[in-house]
């Protein structure tokens, strides 16, 4: 039995058997390989593109699947061990993951960090939990990692340039008035590392720094792969000569769950936003971010406009990489 929580368990050639295989199925989309299957989707947070990729990818399979959300229809779960179960959780993740391994073939998770105390958060407990309960696969549908996303950020690369050896990879953060979640950063620098791009992190100052797990994972699989991997403070240097540019936004963990500091910090530094001529230094770049994405905040209406972007293509992506990865581990 195999998870699908972080890309970091699996091999670059079996990620690229998942991309292989989700083009396809992009091909032929409509399949029986989860004849019989169901998988128990769990949202602890909104989606937009994660709950209809998974839900219509798997119908496209024959799947079920059952869409949860505890707190709203379903039960409030506890996920601490050992504790007196007075407060509004009215049951324990240990018997949720067990009842619903009993009738479902996988359990997908969404569960963004609480914001609160980054120490706590890069445990990632909930999906954690899940997996040591449960008797069937857990995926990640997005924790402080976001694996989904990254197969098909790779697939859509893939399909720009082909192989990605060698290419000059840049995470740059952009402006947003809140203080996001990591996930998707960590996940950038995962990926990117993993398939042999030089990969640049471009950070408005050392506060915004990802945690060093994600920092020391990136450096190994460069220096595995033969790339290179730096942290640049200079957005015109670090956009120069770029293949790839991709933007997300984060909360600086040093101020991480002190909402009114992170706001602060985050408002120094608009910017950060892609626009027009940053996207001029690069090497004819193409450019893409998860979405959501502001218009005008994040990145510019001449940039998500561009022939470049393939920021809506990698989200069509989702569905196929999804379908993939599911018909694998199952
Ligand atoms: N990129 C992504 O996961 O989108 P949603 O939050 O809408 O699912």
């Amino acid at each position: 039995m195999k998870n699908f929580i972080t890309t970091q368990n699996w091999s670059r050639s079996e990620l690229q058997d998942i991309v292989d295989f989700a083009i396809e199925l992009k091909n032929n989309p409509y399949q029986p390989l989860l004849k019989n299957k169901s998988i128990a989707m769990l949202f602890f947070n909104p989606s937009l593109r994660t709950k209809t990729s998974f839900e219509v990818g798997i119908s496209e399979l024959s799947g079920t699947a059952v869409v949860l959300q505890p707190g709203k229809d379903a039960w409030p779960i506890e996920f601490q061990e050992n504790i007196v179960m007075d407060g509004d959780a009215e049951e324990h993740v240990k018997e949720v993951a067990q009842v619903l391994s009993s009738y479902c073939d996988c359990i997908a998770i969404r569960a963004f960090p609480h914001f609160k105390d980054w120490d706590h958060d890069r445990t990632d407990s909930v999906i954690n939990s899940f997996a040591k309960y449960s008797s069937v696969p857990v995926v990640n549908m997005e924790t402080i990692e976001h694996p989904c996303q990254e197969l098909a950020h790779i697939l859509t690369l893939q399909e720009h340039f082909g192989d990605l050896q060698g290419k000059e990879y840049l995470l740059t953060w952009t402006y947003h008035p809140k203080p996001l979640n990591t996930a998707v950063a960590n996940s950038s620098l995962l990926i990117a590392s993993k398939f042999g791009m030089n990969v640049k992190l471009l950070c408005p100052s050392e506060d915004y720094h990802l945690d060093d797990r994600y920092l020391k994972a990136a450096k190994e699989n460069c220096a595995s792969e033969g790339a290179s991997f730096d942290i640049s403070y200079d957005i015109d240097s670090a956009y120069s000569n770029a293949d790839i540019v991709y933007a997300k936004s984060w909360g600086c963990l040093s101020h991480y769950g002190k909402i009114d500091e992170q706001i602060a910090n985050n408002n120094q530094f608009k910017h950060f936003i892609v626009d027009e001529s940053k996207m001029a230094l690069t090497n004819k770049a193409v450019f893409s971010h998860c979405l959501p994405l502001r218009r005008n905040v994040k990145a510019t209406d001449g940039v998500m406009n561009a022939d470049y972007c393939i920021a809506v293509k990698e989200a069509g992506n989702r569905k196929h990489v999804q379908k993939s990865m599911l018909s694998k581990i199952l």
